[in-house]
């Protein structure tokens, strides 16, 4: 059995993992990985160095020339590529709109995973993502998966990539893509977005990020070596 703890949140595409994901890890202490960061700092160097989206062997052989690392820095997601923070630029649309492909090839995958399992080996972690509970940590102590109405996940998208400046995408565009993305994470081949049978549901459709925050703490004090 493993020594340090694991807590993995999987669900739909903008749902609150991530808020959630921060505010636990500020609270217990633990490093917060945002492996779906990784997928779109992927995508973007796809993007960057003109690389077709259906040229696999182009994409797995890129992967030999992406190096992704994570600094934590107030519970927020730092990622850099190649030395580069890109934090900011892996949240846009022309990532969004491709990261669905690249996530189901099988290659990145593998390699995502090889990736996220070392990072989560001997530290406590808080990691969200699709498929945390059913392939990266199996293992994992506590597992979340998260849903929420997809107008209001649209609607809080959409304030989001408006308070970053973002005034071309419109709401229906995001909410297509949404959907989109939802289809193509639930129907891939390669683990695909599945509730663990042992996942507890959390719908925050209508509570607030303080509520939820509890709703988890209150599932994962039973799991802390001295209560927090
Ligand atoms: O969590 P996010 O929206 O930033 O993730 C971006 C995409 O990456 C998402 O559409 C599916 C993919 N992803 C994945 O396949 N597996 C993960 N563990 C995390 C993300």
């Amino acid at each position: 059995m493993r020594k340090n703890l694991v807590v993995a949140i999987d669900g739909y595409s903008s749902c609150g993992k991530s808020t959630l994901a921060k505010a636990l890890a500020k609270k217990l202490g633990f490093i917060y990985i945002d492996s779906g960061a990784m997928y779109r700092a992927v995508t973007l160097y796809i993007i960057r160095n003109h690389i077709d989206i259906n040229n696999h062997k182009a994409i797995i052989d890129a992967l030999h020339h992406i190096e992704l690392n994570f600094h934590a820095r107030d519970y927020e997601s730092h990622i850099t590529l190649n030395g580069e923070e890109v934090s900011e630029e892996i949240r846009q649309m022309p990532v969004s709109e491709k990261v669905s492909d690249v996530s189901a090839i099988k290659e990145v995958r593998t390699e995502m995973v090889r990736q996220q399992q070392r990072m989560g080996k001997s530290k406590n972690i808080v990691m969200d993502g699709r498929d945390i509970g059913t392939a990266v940590f199996e293992d994992a102590q506590v597992k979340f998966f998260m849903t929420a109405d997809p107008k209001i996940r649209a609607e809080r998208r959409f304030k989001e990539l408006q308070s970053k400046g973002d005034h071309h995408t419109s709401l229906e565009d995001v909410f297509e893509n949404l959907a989109h993305r939802d289809y193509a994470d639930t129907t891939r081949k390669e683990s695909p977005l599945i509730r663990a049978e042992d996942a507890i549901i959390l719908d925050n459709t209508d509570i607030t990020p303080d509520e939820q925050l509890e709703f988890a703490l209150n599932k994962v004090r039973p799991h802390l070596p001295q209560q927090l």
